[in-house]
């Protein structure tokens, strides 16, 4: 039984599922909203499926309800074109009804605070994080600034923009600022964005400039990080920034270079293992890790914390991902699931927790 003031049986507890978007995560969006559609029924809750096309514009009811349930696999162009504006979109098809918001978007336009300060200013009451810590977790630069305050484990790393290679001279100065403070192989990666998308590995110098022009497409702020060699060993949160829970670890073993884009969204090499194999001490280190640093971003709702563990043991932390992927595969719906909790049970917490704000 969903119990809660708003919701009786007549009058249920109208849940918009938020999915799609502009993020290159569209696609897996639209996996997640499936999944919890299609796999959660809750007394005294009722999904509204709102899907929100690639160019940002909202669709109507009919749409949103075709595209959830797989009657359609994608968004027909006269859609895009039916509203002029995006705000013209949002009008017609946000219902006032709408009690409370799932949004299961993931990247750019859904995780990164937008959406949260959108929902906040019309006060609409939703799961996840608030605004700030979407935004600044985010950012990998934000983010690192204040794991680094706390004495948090992390890669070596700095910033720069498009003025660090705007001449020879830059340039110059900028491979022995690499090669005296973090060396070769390291990792440059745009400082917002996600899916890995933008991400190089360089092992040599002569592939430095190649990389730092492609994460400059993305964002101008981007990050050269040390090369971490260790296992990828993830950790989901729930709960609040004043209260939160850890499920067991898992492990991504990625079967290629690193967890690219590749790797994370087509390759059937990539292996995904719940719970991870790990020391006792070791596991209880990292679900401590996770919700500390969850804490520390003022973080609510959920989150997968995303850690490297080396061969002696030595834990780094990688990066926050407030909205992450979730359908049943997900790895954070997985931890949970060898944790003890069911999806179901997941969606249910969540939900409750939002409500509470
Ligand atoms: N410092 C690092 N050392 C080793 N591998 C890294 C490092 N940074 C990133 N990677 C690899 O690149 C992947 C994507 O990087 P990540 O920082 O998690 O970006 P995204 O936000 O796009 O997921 C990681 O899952 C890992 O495989
Ligand atoms: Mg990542």
């Amino acid at each position: 039984m969903f119990d809660n003031k708003n919701s009786t049986e007549e009058k249920p507890l109208q849940v918009g599922l938020l999915f799609g978007g502009r993020s290159a995560e569209h696609e897996v969006s639209l996996m997640s909203a499936r999944s919890v559609y299609s796999r959660v029924a809750l007394k005294g809750v009722r999904w509204v499926p709102l899907a929100i096309s690639q160019s940002g514009k909202w669709l109507n009811q009919e749409v949103s309800t075709k595209l959830i349930t797989g009657e359609i696999d994608r968004i027909p162009q006269k859609f895009e074109e039916e509203h002029n504006s995006l705000l013209a979109s949002v009008k017609k098809n946000l219902p006032s009804t709408i009690d409370l918001i799932f949004p299961l978007l993931h990247g750019p336009y859904g995780e990164d605070g937008k959406m949260q300060g959108f929902l906040q200013t019309l006060s609409i009451p939703f799961v996840g994080s608030k605004t700030a810590a979407s935004a600044v977790a985010m950012d990998k630069s934000f983010a690192k600034n204040i794991f680094e305050r706390h004495n948090i484990r992390q890669a070596k790393y700095f910033l720069l923009t498009a003025e660090d290679i705007k001449d020879k001279e830059s340039i110059v100065k900028l491979e022995e600022r690499l090669v005296k403070e973090i060396d070769i192989p390291c990792f440059v990666k745009p400082a917002s964005l996600g899916s890995s998308i933008g991400i190089s590995k360089v092992k040599e110098l002569k592939e430095l400039l190649p990389a730092i022009r492609l994460a400059l497409e993305y964002d101008d702020r981007i990050l050269i990080e040390e090369f971490i060699a260790g296992r990828e060993i993830e950790c989901s949160v729930l709960g609040d920034w004043q209260e939160c829970e850890a499920s067991k670890p898992g492990e991504i073993i990625p079967g290629h270079e690193f967890y690219d884009y590749e790797a994370k969204y087509f390759s059937n090499k990539t292996n995904l293992v719940t719970p991870a194999q790990l020391p006792a001490k070791i596991e209880q280190q990292i679900r401590e890790l996770a919700c500390r640093s969850f804490r520390l971003l003022y973080c609510d709702g959920l989150a997968r914390v995303d850690f490297f563990v080396q061969e002696n043991n030595e834990i780094y932390l990688n990066e926050i991902n407030t909205l992450p992927g979730f359908t049943e595969k997900s790895m954070y719906t997985r931890m949970w699931e060898a944790t003890g909790l069911s999806y179901e049970a997941v969606v249910e917490k969540l939900l409750k927790l939002a409500i509470k704000d």
